[in-house]
């Protein structure tokens, strides 16, 4: 029995502040019930740029009856992915004088210049509403919207291909949705909560927030868990064992290659339904060891991370390295292709995917 497995629990934290538990705490959550879909009728929707998101979110509008037209650079290969799918694309400008809602689906470091370039066309913005799906121009970014305009979030907590798959089986991903200016009268918090129930966000439950807050906690959890922490665990744990003299191909399948079903599980479980899913040697290692891998020292950094963060120093760091043409990111990457650990993955991916032995 799992729950026989005998441990000591780990010390708490210094830091650790008890979280108030409140039975009777309202749901913070708004699902499709509670918003009005009447605020995006009949509106028209701009989607500057056609990738991660800006395809998702211009097809699940689409699906909504919602019109819906792409602006994009001239020349951008997004052309093409559009034509495919159907949905209207022209010129960025084209595009701005025709909508009355804009929504700035390009890289983060190019929505500011990308607004300027729109600003002939838009004037003091009166009428018109401009959207984000991270708050981190707004926030961080340098980026000031025309005046009259309302400016709203939605930020979905998924990247955008999976929340086109979520869409199209009938469900949805949660979203944020903040607001940063609200001209009178254009109800721009019934528009950005109306946006996210046509993305479908709505199925799955839609969290008011503001711009900062949600800068500040994405930025946090990519560097902290989702990628940062992530990423240098796995290649830690690889080359201990490596160093260790195991073979390269068990120290990925042990590290890296069993990661998809504990996230899954996590996902569909949270960390306490995983854990009683998982072999009573994996529990006790987890409850046991997990602690000494993130301890007072790794806490200490989260949280320098999180200063810098919300100091603005990550991103002016970041829009640093992007004006001068990413050298940074540009090396890191060719480094990391060549780790004897992305050569073991692309192996054992090419093998598995062959269903028998490879030819070379
Ligand atoms: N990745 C996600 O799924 C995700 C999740 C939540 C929130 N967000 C947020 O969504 C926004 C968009 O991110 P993304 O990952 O979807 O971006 P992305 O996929 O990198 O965006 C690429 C699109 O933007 C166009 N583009 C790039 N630079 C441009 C420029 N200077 N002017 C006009 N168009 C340009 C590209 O066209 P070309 O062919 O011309 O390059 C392409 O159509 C960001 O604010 C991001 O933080 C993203």
């Amino acid at each position: 029995m799992l729950d026989r497995v005998p441990w000591t629990a780990p010390s708490a934290s210094p830091r650790a502040k008890p979280l108030s538990h409140r039975e009777d705490a309202i749901d913070p959550l708004l699902w499709e019930g509670d918003i009005d879909p009447a605020p995006l009728a009949g509106r028209r929707v701009g989607i500057f740029g056609y990738g991660n998101q800006g395809r998702a979110q211009a097809l699940n509008l689409h699906d909504q009856g919602i019109a819906v037209r792409v602006g994009l650079r001239p020349g951008s290969s997004s052309f093409a992915r559009a034509e495919a799918d159907r949905i209207p694309a022209h010129p960025a400008l084209e595009v701005a004088s025709w909508a009355d809602v804009l929504v700035l689906l390009v890289p983060d470091e190019h929505q500011a210049h990308l607004l300027q370039e729109l600003g002939p066309v838009l004037g003091t913005g009166e009428g018109r509403a401009l959207g984000f799906a991270h708050g981190f121009s707004i926030t961080f970014g340098g980026l000031e919207p025309p005046s009259a305009m309302g400016v709203f979030l939605v930020a979905p907590c998924a990247p955008g291909a999976r929340m086109r798959e979520a869409f199209e089986r009938g469900g949805g991903v949660f979203a944020y949705v903040a607001v940063d200016n609200d001209p009178p009268g254009s109800h721009t918090e019934a528009l950005a909560l109306a946006y996210a129930r046509a993305l479908g966000c709505a199925r799955a439950g839609v969290l008011r927030t503001s711009f900062r807050a949600e800068a500040e906690v994405d930025l946090f959890g990519e560097q902290a868990v989702l990628c940062g922490g992530m990423h240098a665990l796995l290649k830690a744990a690889f080359d201990t064992l490596v160093e260790a003299g195991y073979p390269p191909e068990m120290a990925y399948l042990e590290c890296h290659d069993q990661l998809v079903w504990l996230a899954a599980s996590v996902h569909a479980e949270g960390i306490a339904g995983t854990r009683r899913r998982i072999s009573s040697t994996a529990l006790y290692g987890d409850l046991t060891r997990g602690p000494r891998i993130i301890g007072p020292e790794s806490r200490a950094a989260l949280e320098a991370i999180l200063a810098e963060i919300r100091s603005g120093g990550f991103a002016a760091e970041f829009l640093d390295e992007m004006a001068a043409g990413q050298p940074r990111i540009k090396t890191a990457l060719e480094t990391a292709d060549r780790l004897p650990m992305e050569e073991v993955g692309r192996r054992l991916r090419r093998r598995a995917a062959r269903q028998g032995p490879p030819s070379s």
